[in-house]
Parts: C-alpha cells; sequence; structure tokens
C-alpha cells in the first residue's frame, strides 16, 4: 500500500516507568514479543516490540544514577540488547554471543557513568541482528547528567527523540526483509510511522536524530534552508554548537540539533529532507507543520547571540557548555582495519575475516590509548561502510589526510567510510576489562560478517 508523504501524525514512543526505584538505581522490566501494530493506516503489522512498543519505550536516564532493566525474551528464538555508546561491563553489553534464551529473562546493569548523551538500544543477536532491527527492535535511550540539566535547552514536549529507519512493506502491509536491498526499501519510518507530520509550536525545539536504520544513509536538511544548531554528537555535547545546512547521520549516528520555529508564521509547512535520499519518495521524511499560540518574542535560550544570530566561534566560550577533551594519554599502538566485501565467499569481511566469536582481533591493556585506522576498501564496488566499537566514545582525528571537522570528531562511537577512505581514531580503554565487539554497523553487514573483537586485558 503507497502512503502519501505527510498523511499520518507522528507518535513519540512513550517514555518508561520504572517499576521501582532507589537512593541509586532504577529498575525497569520489558518484554520482548511479536505484536500486530498500526504502521500504515488502518492495517495490522506483524512487528517485533519491546513493551508492545515500536520503537520501544524511551529510557530517560541520569548520570550517577544506575539503570537496570530486566528484559524478558518472549520470542521463539535467542536475544540480546545492545545498548549503544554506552560504557558499560561486559555482562550486560549484549554481545551477540551472550544471548537470552526464549522464555527467559535477564537482567542488565547500565552504570550511566559518561556524559550526557543520546544512546539507543537495539537487538544484537549473532546472525540475526540486521532483520531483528529491521522488524521493529530498537529504542531510545536519553541519558542526561548536571551540565545538560542546567543549560537552558529545550525540555518536556520540545525534546524529541527521532528514530529514523528504511523499510519495504509487502501488498498486505507487513514488513518485508530482504538482507542488503538498500534500492528496494521505498519507505521511511519515523518512531514507526510513514514520512509523518509533526504539529509543532512556535517554540525551539531540540531533536534527537538516531538513524536507526540497516542500510539508510540521511543528508537532513530543512526545507526552507534554515540551518540546523546542531548541538550534540553520537556520544554527547559537542565543544560548541555550530549552524549546519546539511548533517550526515549513517545508520546508529545520532545528531542533536536544535530547530527554532519562534519566528515561523502559524500555518508554515517546513520539511525534513534527505539530501541525499536515493529516490524521490524517500526526500520528504517529516513535516513539521507550525501552529500558532505560543509568543515567540521572549526567547528562551538565556546564551547571548545564540541561537538565532550568529555561531559561536571556535574558541570561544559558551557559559555553562560542557568542556570536552578527550584525548586523554598518548597513543601507543597502532592498528589497522580493512573493510571490503569478499566476492569469492560473499562475506563483508574486516581484515580478510568475517566473525569469529572465539577469535580475539585487538588485545588491548587496560588504560591504554590505542589509533586505529580503518580503511574501506570497496572503491571498485563502491561500498559504504562505518566502523563502530562498543564501549568507548572515540575521537577521529583524520579522514584521507585531512582532520575531520569538530562537529564529526568528537564524542563519535560509529564513523562513517566512503569507498576508499582512510580514517584514523584515537579510543582510551580504561573503563571494563572484557570481550567487546566492533562492527559495521550497517546492520546487514556486520551480520554476515563485518565484526570483529577486542578485549581490554588488565595491564601486565
Ligand atoms: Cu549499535 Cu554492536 O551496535
Ligand atoms: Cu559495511
Amino acid at each position: 500500500p503507497e502512503v502519501r508523504p505527510f498523511s499520518v501524525p507522528l507518535s513519540i514512543p512513550p517514555v518508561l516507568k520504572p517499576t521501582r526505584s532507589t537512593a541509586d538505581t532504577d529498575f525497569y522490566d520489558m518484554r520482548i514479543a511479536e505484536t500486530e501494530l498500526e504502521i500504515l493506516p488502518g492495517i495490522r503489522t506483524r512487528t517485533l516490540t519491546f513493551n508492545g512498543s515500536f520503537p520501544g519505550p524511551t529510557i530517560r536516564a541520569q548520570r550517577g544514577r544506575n539503570t537496570v532493566i530486566r528484559q524478558f525474551n518472549g520470542l521463539p528464538g535467542p536475544a540480546t540488547v545492545h545498548l549503544h555508546g554506552a560504557d558499560v561491563p561486559p555482562s550486560s553489553d549484549g554481545h551477540p554471543m551472550d544471548p537470552i534464551a526464549p522464555g527467559q529473562a535477564r537482567v542488565y546493569r547500565y552504570p550511566n557513568d559518561q556524559r550526557a548523551a543520546t544512546l539507543w538500544y537495539h537487538d544484537h543477536t549473532h546472525h540475526l541482528e540486521g532483520e531483528r532491527v529491521y522488524r521493529g527492535l530498537s529504542g531510545a535511550y536519553l541519558l542526561s547528567d548536571p551540565v545538560d540539566a542546567r543549560l537552558p535547552l529545550p525540555s518536556g514536549e520540545f525534546d524529541v527523540p527521532l528514530i529514523l529507519r528504511d523499510a519495504k512493506f509487502d501488498s498486505g502491509g507487513q514488513l518485508v526483509f530482504v538482507p542488503d536491498d538498500f534500492l528496494n526499501r521505498p519507505t521511511i519510518l519515523v518512531n514507526g510511522r510513514p514520512q509523518p507530520y509533526f504539529e509543532v509550536k512556535r517554540k525551539l525545539y531540540r531533536l534527537r536524530l538516531i538513524n536507526g536504520s540497516n542500510l539508510e544513509m540521511f543528508k537532513f536538511r530543512l526545507s526552507t534552508g534554515a540551518p540546523f544548531l546542531q548541538i550534540a554528537s553520537d556520544g554527547g555535547f559537542l565543544r560548541v554548537p555550530v549552524a549546519r545546512h546539511e548533517i550526515d547521520v549513517w545508520p546508529a549516528e545520532r545528531a542533536e540539533v536544535l530547530v527554532d520555529f519562534r519566528s515561523v508564521p502559524p500555518g508554515t509547512a517546513i520539511a525534513l529532507q534527505n539530501a541525499a535520499a536515493l529516490s524521490e519518495n524517500k526526500r520528504d521524511i517529516l513535516q513539521f507543520r507550525v501552529g500558532g499560540g505560543a509568543s515567540w518574542s521572549k526567547p528562551e535560550i538565556a546564551i547571548p547571540g545564540w541561537p538565532r544570530a550568529r555561531v559561536p566561534s571556535a574558541r570561544e566560550e559558551i557559559p555553562g557548555w560542557p568542556s570536552n577533551d578527550p584525548l586523554r594519554g598518548r597513543a601507543t599502538k597502532t592498528r589497522r582495519f580493512v573493510m571490503r566485501l569478499d566476492l569469492g565467499s560473499g562475506r563483508f569481511v574486516i581484515n580478510d575475516k568475517g566473525f569469529d566469536p572465539d577469535r580475539v582481533d585487538a588485545t588491548i591493556e587496560h588504560g591504554s590509548t590505542e589509533i586505529w585506522e580503518i580503511v574501506n576498501d570497496d572503491v571498485a564496488l563502491g561500498i559504504q561502510h562505518t566502523m563502530h566499537l562498543h564501549l568507548v566514545q572515540f575521537r577521529v582525528l583524520d579522514r584521507n589526510g585531512r582532520p575531520e571537522p569538530a562537529y564529526d570528531a568528537y564524542p563519535k562511537d560509529t564513523v562513517r567510510l566512503f569507498p576508499g577512505d582512510v580514517v584514523r581514531i584515537q579510543a582510551t580503554f580504561d573503563s571494563y576489562l572484557g570481550r567487546y565487539p566492533f562492527h559495521c554497523h550497517f546492520l546487514d553487514h556486520a551480520t554476515h560478517s563485518m565484526m570483529g573483537q577486542f578485549e581490554v586485558v588488565p595491564r601486565r
């Protein structure tokens, strides 16, 4: 069934309430199960859900408080839940080889000992993550901290997570999963609705753009040509906010932006578009319908001259803005990882190898800082890749020898690689010991089987 863009309203996943809270911990219960939901108007679609919701319910967490989630697996097969972008012990990482058996529950503990960030959770079951996430298993996890809470940023109904992803439906309105079929997923779902509209007030909004696609690459822009003010990347706030007309967000990447509707005349429609859409029908993603009412004459943000008039210069200090210097330590080791499609086996490989759960590709001494040189070797085939590391936020040092722009450099957990790109990243492994995956986050590539493992071991 064809759905005209902007004919259904956006929905916003519910914020999950803790089943109980103690002085330092919030406890939650979730259930993974197949459910029939209305995605397309008037049609019931079989969807994989957390607590019956697609995307899953939003978790709001505070730095310094633990989040403990009991996940019950109501699927006929194994499941795992990974909290993407989080610094967590290996037992709660949702490693593909550490599944929840069908009909069983498992408790994941998240210490929330990191900066405020837009994180997201998703299934990571070995050889199934692509299909599982495609069929619905992802949700937003919004971590706040005292700096975030003190900044005069939009909150409540003006702080909106948007999980965007590609989809294809059959004539009966059921999701069709064909691995790696990126040309043939004609619909973009925003929070589980096809290219919806969003009735906004004449206010400033904080949008948390989360690319939950298997394969879709977004280059976000506004149809009016107005800039976004990007305030945060994958792992939290940028050192300074930056006005941008177009923002690349590839699978698993996040961008937090402020969008200003305060001076927009009531009744105006503004589209969020994908300037990189491979087909016309996927260009218009979300329509903001600006309502009347609220006055715009009283700015809600007290930072002088920002965001209306100008962009702070790179050296300028914004009072209360988080400081952000990730380059702890000097790199003591450089590793090289080459990503490509192996035409012989039809598998996506890293350094000529597919994922082997028994193999460790990088043994890292606790506390050390490393540089990883990552190469996308798929020049002839023109295939894009990304590299995602569990456990850490890293800095992108350079791309093809040129420094990465600040808004794409830190804090990052997933980096884009165009065909032929050589990207160097730097990370410090000073939190947990244990085994963690790294992989391409085009999930169809990771599934077959562009994934490796690093292991953090005690310092000798
Ligand atoms: Cu979203 Cu292994 O990652
Ligand atoms: Cu890839």
